[in-house]
């Protein structure tokens, strides 16, 4: 079904039919351009920018592609088309008619998930809002703002859902959903991840490839959800989320193919003299890996958590891919988990199956995430270097779970708590690191043109060529 773009909300779900909902959001609208102009990419207003919009929810063919201005997006509300008699897929209710509207003994559960999804829709597009300043290339800084203007519209997502389904409180949260802010003191957003800036390019290409990608899990778990508006606002979500993570691992690959050529060229591995070059060397991309990657693993939660298997067993909140596995009940089965002795060592507990579903998530997060560090890294090995790109343990520099605080090393391994004070900021981006990144990050904006710390892309966007002029500034 297209999309009619004459509409105030452009949307696919009768918005017209429904007049109270239907004013609702036309209040809640402009409030949203107020953050965006205030919140959103600073100064970039006025550009014409070389944008998708989607334009129906079709598997093939679901967007186009034109010139916008970033305040003239039409953010709309897309759901996935239903599937006709959809059943619960796990849980208690496994079997079940997936509900329609919202029970009421979950209200409360659903809404805290839907605010908490959403508030790192709005939270991203803050943390990455001065970016545009530093763009590596016209290419880049469309990319960037592709992925801003869709993190908006899946703020747009929940804020429908919260609209639509839970009264005057989801109304309240809509509103909240604007008044937070990333970093802020008094009100920040939810999620730690959510808080850290984001001021250089590396930063946000880690980001893209490593929180968006919790994204990516946690979206394909709600998309599970036996909520059946939420599980469909999810899936189209989805189909928008993955570009974000190619514009992380293409954007990652490019600085690391920009810096084999300048070793190459020097021969040498000397990051001081790839430095002098002007590209990045590969011990400093492995400590904001280090970073990000750790960061983003908190997001997932407890490895032995009640709330999990409550989620898991009212068929709230499933498994990504819940169809993939053979047990979907998960009653009977238990988890074998490691944790700290406290005195050093490693213990296990066998934890009932249903409390450890985050811990199910997160290592299905860790495998995607290592398909990408493996590409890097053969990148590396092909140009005929020993160094590699690795993922640290995910026990690493924890703050949540059965690990938090833990003196454990990048490869893992517990060590004394003196040891790994010493050592830990050598592990993570130094202040050295972040002003040497900072003073690469000079904005690029003639057509074609990158910056002396990235290679170019292999391609241009929807078939255009990388020189095609992606953002006209004025
Ligand atoms: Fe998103
Ligand atoms: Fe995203």
């Amino acid at each position: 079904m297209a999309i009619d773009y004459q509409e105030r909300i452009p949307n696919n779900v009768d918005l017209a039919e429904n007049r109270t909902l239907q004013r609702a959001l036309e209040h809640w609208q402009p409030h949203f351009l107020d953050w965006w102009r205030e919140l959103g990419p600073s100064d970039f207003l006025d550009a014409d920018i070389y944008l998708r919009t989607a334009t129906s929810v079709d598997a093939k063919g679901w967007a186009s592609y034109g010139t916008v201005k970033m305040p003239d997006y039409r953010w709309g509300i897309f759901l996935a088309d239903a599937i006709p008699d959809r059943r619960i897929g796990f849980g208690d209710e496994y079997g079940k008619p997936v509900w329609q509207q919202v029970p009421g003994e979950h209200r409360s559960t659903l809404r805290r998930l839907i605010v908490t999804q959403g508030d790192t829709e709005p939270a991203s597009v803050e943390q990455q809002r001065l970016l545009g300043h530093s763009c590596p290339s016209l290419y880049d800084l469309r990319n960037l703002f592709q992925v801003n203007v869709e993190e908006g519209r899946h703020l747009w997502a929940m804020v429908y859902l919260l609209h639509a389904y839970f009264g005057r409180d989801g109304r309240e949260e809509a509103e909240e959903l604007l008044a937070r802010h990333s970093g802020d003191r008094n009100k920040p957003r939810i999620l730690g991840t959510f808080n850290e800036p984001i001021s250089d390019w590396l930063s946000f290409f880690m980001f893209t490839y490593f929180t968006d990608r919790d994204g990516k899990f946690q979206l394909k778990s709600l998309a599970e959800s036996s909520f059946d508006p939420l599980s469909r606002s999810c899936n189209f979500m989805l189909t928008e989320e993955a570009h974000h993570m190619f514009v992380g691992e293409t954007g990652i690959g490019r600085v690391i193919r920009r810096t084999l050529e300048v070793m190459k060229e020097l021969g040498t591995e000397d990051p001081a003299a790839i430095r002098a070059k002007g590209a990045i060397d590969l011990p400093t991309m492995q400590r904001y890996l280090n970073f990000w990657f750790s960061s983003s693993l908190d997001l997932f939660g407890a490895e032995n958590s009640s709330n999990a298997a409550s989620y898991f067993a009212t068929g709230i909140k499933g498994r990504p891919d819940e169809a993939n596995y053979p047990d979907h009940i998960c009653r009977d089965g238990s988890f074998h988990l490691e944790m700290p002795d406290g005195k050093g060592g490693v213990a296990a507990e066998d934890v009932p199956m249903r409390n450890a579903m985050n811990e199910v998530t997160r290592t299905a997060y860790i495998r995607d995430c290592e398909i990408g560090v493996k590409r890097w890294s053969r990148l590396i090995a092909k140009a005929g270097y020993a160094q590699e790109l690795k993922l640290p343990s995910e026990r690493f520099r924890r703050s949540i779970g059965v690990w938090a605080s833990q003196p454990i090393d990048p490869e893992g391994c517990l060590i004394p708590t003196a040891e790994y004070q010493a050592k830990l900021a050598g592990w993570l981006p130094s202040e050295n690191d972040r002003s040497f990144i900072k003073s690469l990050m000079h904005r690029v904006t003639e057509p074609g043109k990158m910056a002396a710390w990235i290679a170019p892309p292999e391609r241009g966007i929807n078939n255009l060529p990388v020189e095609y002029e992606y953002v006209h500034l004025h």
